[in-house]
């Protein structure tokens, strides 16, 4: 059997690299974090891509790594959060594998990014947490239309368990041989 890939997506601090390592560990998959691979090749961090290329920039080496990683199997991939907003980064990626996409509270989502300052240009806003119920109210018709797995009110064992379900179930009711 061919290795479907497993794509995490969803909105920044949701857990996508979090989860993304320990699903990858139970799968015994290869792990990829898109932002950190763009960074890498880049040779600079996504805020200094956004600071001195633009966002345009930054789609489009999203874009590319997209085409590239369909290509592969056995990955699990951890989408920066707009990612998907393309939708032919959707189409690219769901060509290999099945799509996740993970979720969480506004205050949560606050919490969590607020432990790496800096480090998203798009909530680099006086009020961080208007901007992020903006961005999710915008972005909800495209996560929606993924399987969901929430990682709030939930403890490490309970989102890894509901991961793997759905992980699992995709890949038996695959016929890729
Ligand atoms: C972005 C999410 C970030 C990163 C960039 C833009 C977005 O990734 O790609 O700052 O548009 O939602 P994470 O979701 O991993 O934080």
């Amino acid at each position: 059997m061919k290795q479907q890939n497993i794509i995490l997506t969803g909105f920044m601090g949701t857990g996508k690299s979090t989860f993304g390592k320990r699903l990858a560990y139970r799968l015994e998959y290869r792990f990829i974090d898109t932002d950190t691979e763009i960074e890498k090749r880049a040779g600079k961090s996504v805020a200094e891509i956004f600071r001195e290329s633009g966002e345009a920039a930054f789609r489009k080496m999203e874009q590319e790594l997209s085409e590239e990683l369909s290509k592969q199997t056995g990955l699990v991939i951890a989408t920066g959060g707009g990612l998907v907003m393309n939708p032919d980064n959707v189409t690219t990626l769901q060509s290999s594998g099945i799509m996740i996409c993970l979720s969480a509270s506004a205050e949560d989502i606050l919490e969590r990014v607020s432990r790496q300052p800096g480090t998203r240009p798009l909530l680099q806003e006086a009020e961080p947490l208007k901007k992020i119920k903006v961005m999710l109210k915008q972005r909800e018709p495209i996560y929606s239309q993924f399987n969901q797995v929430c990682t709030s009110g939930k403890d490490r064992d309970q989102i890894m368990h509901d991961l793997l379900q759905l992980a699992l179930s995709a890949q038996s009711n695959s016929t890729t041989p």
